[in-house]
């Protein structure tokens, strides 16, 4: 339902499971930069009227997925660590060339956008089915569903805004390229690595 071409290796959740400190904080800044991404598409394209509608009702969400994961971290006696940077993302991001009309930029940041939801909810699906911790693997089961419509609506939008058939095949082309990024990952206790 996701289209992702390569499914994530069930060893992942093993390595997960050794570092939950690790899993979380990293689980934390991703809901900020969702959070961030959508707050930069309203500033980047304001004339999107719906677009904009949409990306105030997901800043809100986005946050209070932060403050979930926030509020588990200190609920286990931690305190947020840092951010790290994220290679599946910088690589991600190589992918469409720069420039091109605006319609085109936002084109290619809405499938960027709908790309790392679909991810992130695999991810989660995989926790909310294999974590030994039954209560982390209902709070990921919750977020999944989340993060499934987010992913609806980021292709949905691109589809609506640019030229449908060059959307699809842009979307094709950009899902074999993910695979070939995740062949190398799956490999350390972050959301997307
Ligand atoms: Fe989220
Ligand atoms: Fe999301």
């Amino acid at each position: 339902m996701l289209g992702l071409k390569l499914p994530t290796d069930p060893r992942w959740v093993n390595i997960v499971e050794k570092n939950i400190e690790d899993i979380l904080t990293d689980h934390a800044y991703c809901e900020q930069k969702a959070t961030s991404t959508a707050i930069s598409l309203i500033v980047s394209f304001p004339e999107y009227t719906e677009l904009v509608q949409e990306m105030v009702a997901l800043v809100k969400e986005e946050i209070s997925h932060f403050k979930m994961v926030h509020d588990l971290i200190l609920k286990k006696g931690w305190t947020l660590g840092r951010d790290r940077k994220d290679d599946y993302v910088i690589q991600l991001l190589t992918f469409f060339p720069k420039g091109g009309s605006r319609t085109t930029q936002l084109v290619h940041r809405l499938l960027y956008a709908a790309l790392i939801e679909a991810r992130s909810c695999e991810r989660f699906r995989l926790l909310s089915e294999e974590l030994e911790d039954k209560e982390l693997a209902e709070f990921y089961r919750k977020l999944m569903v989340s993060e499934a419509n987010h992913y609806t609506m980021f292709l949905g939008f691109a589809r609506q805004y640019g030229d449908r058939k060059e959307v699809d095949k842009k979307w094709q082309d950009l899902l074999e390229f993910e695979a070939q990024i995740m062949k190398n990952l799956s490999k350390s206790e972050t959301i997307h690595g």
